[in-house]
């Protein structure tokens, strides 16, 4: 046979490979978290930590706020196109009922931290408790529509994101100097307490019935526009939030890897986002960046102060930029980020890749 026809036979088997699994019933997809992963609770609450006015989701497809924070995709979105599955709805959304209920919800809401204090300033948000508490109120909806048999199923069968931890240190350790926070702890100390409490938040979603859970680490947060104007010398990164995150990541694998090691399964899974930043930031560049110490959207030294808003600078092309607003990355990073939790290597995702959890659970 030649190896045209051959080409051509993998193709059409790969086409229809495709079309099964679009046929099959797609994994249900939860999200809890904060701003990197709020697709728009937020817009719900009497909250300052929003994104529901333009330019945000300027490049989303109605080109529209929708309360992410991002020019237009987030990272949940992002994993919902892998997955094959729509975007999951804010948990808060009136549209989330009937089969949209059975994709899965997305509890995050931007401004929240691993501990309650944290981001006290905003008032009125999701704290991480609370989006576990929503998540038990989900399931029994859930219930009511298909049964408790095929709940459970649902629930153990689908994927999960949790995203949390920035805020502890941006905003509440180092909002503002002599923090309650820093004045009770130092800097190591707090780093073991933030990861002894959320090592509670993650076992709660374990008895809640999470099976596969993606959990990503901190970006290099002395690194952010908003770092760079306000705490950096000479545009350098801040060295003090620098080295939160150093010592903060590699415990979270840690912990989680700690967190496997008793329930005997790969049940959660480290994605090592600050290494994914690390790259583009060191080279962006090689990632089609011109910059990644600008925000695209912002105002003073890097686009770094205040809000983004209409009054903003705003740059033309989001996808030159790394950085949307002065702390949250722009969709062509978000895309990146995603890329490396789908096929990374170990260096990146540990202890497997998306890609690599698929093949393991379609054959489940
Ligand atoms: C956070 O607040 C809730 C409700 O008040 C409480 O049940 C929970 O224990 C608190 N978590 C921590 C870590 O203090
Ligand atoms: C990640 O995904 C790619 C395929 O997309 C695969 O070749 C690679 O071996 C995976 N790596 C790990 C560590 O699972």
């Amino acid at each position: 046979m030649a190896t045209s026809s051959i080409v051509g036979m993998i193709f059409g088997l790969l086409l229809a490979l495709k079309y099964i699994v679009l046929l099959a019933e797609a994994r249900a997809f939860f999200v809890f978290g904060d701003s990197l992963v709020d697709s728009g609770n937020n817009n719900y609450l009497a909250t300052t930590a929003r994104a529901d006015s333009p330019p945000y989701g300027i490049d989303y497809p109605t080109h529209r706020p929708t309360g992410r924070f991002s020019n237009g995709l987030n990272i949940p979105d992002l994993i919902s196109q892998l997955i094959g599955s729509e975007s999951v709805l804010p948990y808060l959304s009136p549209e989330l009922s009937g089969q949209k209920l059975l994709n899965g919800a997305n509890f995050a809401s931007a401004g929240i931290g691993i501990l309650n204090d944290t981001g006290v300033q905003f008032i009125n948000i999701i704290r991480m408790y609370r989006q576990l508490e929503y998540f038990n109120e989900y399931q029994r909806r859930a219930r009511a529509l298909i049964g408790a048999d095929q709940t459970t199923r649902l629930v153990k069968g689908a994927l999960v994101l949790v995203t949390v931890g920035g805020n502890d240190f941006v905003n509440n350790y180092y909002l503002v100097p002599y923090s309650a926070r820093s004045r009770q702890f130092r800097l190591p100390d707090y780093v073991k307490y933030l990861i002894s409490e959320y090592r509670k938040l993650l076992i709660t979603l374990y008895k809640q019935g999470a099976r596969r859970v993606l959990v990503t680490g901190t970006g290099p947060m002395g690194c952010v526009p908003a770092e760079l104007a306000t705490r950096s010398t000479n545009g350098g990164c801040s060295a003090e939030l620098q080295r939160a995150a150093s010592l903060y990541n590699p415990q979270l694998a840690q912990m989680l890897k700690g967190l496997n090691m008793e329930i005997g399964k790969t049940v959660f899974i480290s994605a090592n986002t600050q290494q994914t930043h690390r790259d583009f930031i060191s080279n962006p560049q090689a990632y089609g960046f011109t910059t990644s110490k600008i925000a695209c959207c912002g105002q003073g030294p890097f686009n770094g102060l205040g809000l983004c808003t209409i009054a903003s600078n705003l740059c033309p092309n989001r996808n030159l930029y790394a950085f949307w607003d002065p702390f949250h990355p722009s969709e062509k990073a978000n895309r990146l980020i995603v890329e490396q939790i789908y096929s990374g290597t170990t260096k990146y995702m540990d202890p497997m890749n998306l890609s690599t959890i698929m093949t393991l659970d379609a054959r489940a």
